[in-house]
């Protein structure tokens, strides 16, 4: 008998992520090759478990203050210091949070009211539009094209605000296109920011992984920006801890305040075992971080040579994060089906670009994520796929 229960309507505009479905499917396949999923292949350093272990051993397995342990907190208004020069408050200008996931929600469901217009980049990170649509917002897009570098166009930005717009999110270093911006760039859009009075959710979780001469600017620091900005991080990237579920989330007590009530009645407070094992990440020595950088980064190379290699890709040598974003339109295939392909017959998981919005669409995200001779054999079965496909089009 078929069920009378339905979904809540509120979810009635929200899909299966895109990474999360070509990730399940992956599962399937014999022998295959995973660049589908965001997350390093390095595991924390053992002296951060060990320092979760040890305070799980002496007792510490309790509910947290709901905004994170002091010791944490303190480590991070410190770190923050220490990276931008901004000073915010342990007590009520940082929020430790179940990842930066738990801080993106939070902060759309804290400050968007039903019918407000948000900034979501496109393509872009899978949960920003699903976000805005929970809290009832109205996700705008702001196209980032690869004739452009994947930026934004201070002209689009600019048409896209009206009198309903509340919030914009910024993503830099970018997920899925590894896109970097100058501080010229940051302070263009900080200024519009400004002069349109906007909050803004700046996504900085890839921080750490910068290449070449890129830098990463925290938006939080430029001129009028440190009161209007969420800034979200996260210990899942730089110290290689997605599975501890740890982030957090600086603002001023204006924006902190709503989004800690949320946070309270969702997860009451962050595990107890994952905040010690990020608090001996912060204080301990940073070599882990620049060491898994120097090995992405030569990946990252690898990758981008090897791709324009093959005949039928073209691919932007990205600045930041751990993602290629090729460009795949001379295969005359959407996205998905041209993925479907590589995962078939390659037994290589990638996610089609449309899984991060309608400007996605023609290109592919490959996660280099993976050990070196991984990547070897994925791009050389990648490329006996494809030149099986341009030999029968
Ligand atoms: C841009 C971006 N923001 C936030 C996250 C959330 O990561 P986590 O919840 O593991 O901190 C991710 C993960 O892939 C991401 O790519």
């Amino acid at each position: 008998m078929a069920s009378h229960f339905k979904a809540a309507e509120r979810l009635k505009s929200l899909k299966r992520s895109g990474i999360r479905r070509f990730f399940a499917a992956a599962q399937e396949i014999p022998n295959v090759i995973n660049l589908s999923v965001g997350e390093p292949d390095f595991v924390p350093p053992k002296y951060t478990l060990e320092s979760g272990w040890q305070a799980s051993l002496e007792g510490k397995t309790h509910y947290a203050p709901t905004n994170g342990i002091p010791e944490l907190r303190e480590a991070l208004v410190q770190k923050a210091y220490g990276d931008y020069g901004i000073k915010y408050d342990p007590d009520s200008e940082v929020l430790v949070t179940v990842g930066g996931t738990e801080a993106i929600f939070l902060a759309l469901l804290g400050l968007v009211n039903p019918g407000d217009e948000v900034l979501v980049p496109n393509p872009g990170f899978v949960c920003y539009e699903p976000g805005v649509l929970l809290a009832g917002g109205v996700p705008v897009s702001v196209p980032l094209l690869e004739g452009n570098g994947f930026k934004p166009s201070i002209d689009d930005v600019t048409s896209l605000i009206t009198n309903k717009s509340r919030v914009m999110i910024l993503n830099y270093p970018n997920n899925p296109t590894g896109t970097v911006l100058s501080r010229e760039e940051i302070a263009a859009l900080a200024k519009i920011a400004v002069e349109r009075d906007l909050i803004v959710i700046s996504d900085e979780v890839y921080e750490k992984i910068v290449y070449d001469d890129a830098e990463h600017y925290c938006l939080a620091a430029f001129p009028g920006m440190r009161e209007r900005t969420l800034v979200v991080n996260s210990f899942s990237k730089t110290y290689a801890m997605t599975g501890l579920r740890i982030g957090y989330v600086y603002g001023p007590k204006e924006l902190i305040s709503p989004i800690w009530l949320v946070h309270q009645y969702l997860v009451a407070c962050v595990d107890t075992f994952a905040q010690y094992a990020a608090l001996a990440a912060l204080k301990g020595p940073q070599d882990f971080v620049s060491d898994m950088v120097t090995e992405f980064d030569k990946r990252r190379r690898f990758v981008f040579r090897r791709l324009n290699e093959i005949e039928g890709f073209s691919c932007v040598l990205p600045k930041g994060a751990f993602y290629v974003f090729p460009n795949i339109k001379s295969f005359k295939m959407p996205s998905e089906e041209f993925a479907q392909l590589l995962l078939k017959e390659a037994h290589v998981a990638t996610v089609p670009g449309s899984a991060f919005g309608s400007y996605g669409e023609g290109y592919i995200r490959i996660s280099y994520a993976a050990a070196y001779d991984q990547l070897e054999e994925a791009l050389n079965r990648v490329e006996k796929t494809v030149k099986k496909l341009k030999s029968t089009s």
